[in-house]
């Protein structure tokens, strides 16, 4: 167990999650995949059926990853009311819809209604913490927990929490996450976007510039990153890696060899905008990458590389840790 979770138990048995969108869903199944009791509340209607078919959906993707096996039924539940599903909630993942009156006007509905300890996590992927703190009587039990989509598949969790927020809060929920197979990192401060989007802002940004500018096609932006850097990020930060581009000398060798070039670079970004016509251009180049592959055939593909590449990691990791135990 890390250090900082020594001690605390997650304590939790029963999870809701309030929306049922891209991002409940697969908390849902997650949640579930790792044994815990899951109540889902969305104000859709259909809710129980877009669930019902995401779990079928994603089933086979929990098996191979070892969370799932055929037998296995979740312990799920979708309720018509807000109250019943969070009344016997320990844990609340919220993940509606990205607007801060919205998710203001839940929390009213819900802090009657919830359990004396109940933590509240909300999926908000660039909301600051302190404005949805503002109408809480109780402010100090609700944080961040920014997944990165989608969150049954990518182990990351940002967790944030503030001088407000109750003691035991932020441990009590990442002994919760990484019981459920998710890494975390903990801000250190309120920021505009967490980390992780503000690193993809960073990259995306740049990748737009070269599409419009015409240096290359989309196409071959986009293997630029998968089939370069993206497949080391997968396996180490920027940081790390590029002590290891230092050499013997490590990072310091590597920033004294470069700095120079790295300032010019960086002066040199582009910073475009999403205007009409950058989107019609980038949609439109986009139209000819993907060439008549639908959706849900971009989806599976993309969720039976992340499988093949977490197994194979899960095995390396595996191999170390025997490697270890023998020296
Ligand atoms: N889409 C992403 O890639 C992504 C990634 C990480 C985090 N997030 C965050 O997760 C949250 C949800 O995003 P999403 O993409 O799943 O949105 P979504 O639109 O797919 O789903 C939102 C769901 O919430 C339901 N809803 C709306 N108001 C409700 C209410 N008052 N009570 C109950 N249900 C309600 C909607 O019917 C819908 O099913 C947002 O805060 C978003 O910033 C999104």
């Amino acid at each position: 167990m890390p250090l900082h979770t020594q001690g605390f138990k997650d304590e939790v048995n029963t999870i809701a999650v309030v929306g049922a969108g891209l991002i409940g869903c697969s908390w849902a199944a997650l949640f579930a995949a790792a044994g815990n009791q899951v109540n889902l509340y969305d104000s859709r209607p259909e809710a129980a059926r877009l669930m019902s078919d995401f779990w079928t959906s994603v089933k086979p993707t929990l098996i191979k990853l070892g969370m799932a096996t055929a037998e296995t039924v979740p312990k799920l539940e979708v309720f018509t009311t807000l109250a019943d599903a969070i009344r016997d909630a320990d844990f609340i993942q919220e993940c509606i819809p990205e607007r801060l009156d919205a998710k203001q006007a839940l929390y009213a509905e819900m802090e009657p209604v919830l359990k004396p300890q109940a933590i509240v996590a909300t999926s908000s992927s660039g909301l600051k913490l302190s404005d949805l703190q503002a109408q809480w009587q109780d402010p100090g039990r609700i944080i961040i927990a920014h997944p990165f989509n989608p969150p049954h598949l990518i182990p990351l969790v940002e967790l944030y929490g503030n001088e407000r927020t109750a003691e035991g809060v932020l441990q009590r929920s990442t002994a919760l996450y990484e019981r459920c197979g998710k890494v975390v990192i903990t801000l250190k401060r309120e920021v505009l976007a967490h980390v992780a989007n503000r690193l993809q802002a960073a990259l995306w940004r740049e990748a737009i510039h070269l599409v419009i500018e015409d240096v290359a096609s989309l196409k071959d932006v986009d293997t630029a990153v998968s089939a370069g850097p993206g497949l080391r990020w997968a396996v180490m930060g920027p940081h790390l890696l590029l002590n290891l581009g230092g050499g013997e000398g490590g990072l310091r060798a590597y920033c004294e060899q470069f700095k120079d070039s790295y300032h010019q670079w960086w002066d040199d970004l582009g910073t475009p905008q999403l205007t009409a016509q950058n989107i019609d251009k980038l949609v439109q180049a986009l139209g000819e990458e993907i060439a008549g592959r639908d959706y849900n055939q971009l989806r599976s593909e993309r969720d039976n590389k992340l499988v093949a590449i977490l197994g194979a990691m899960k095995d390396v990791e595996a191999k170390h840790l025997k490697a270890d135990d023998v020296a």
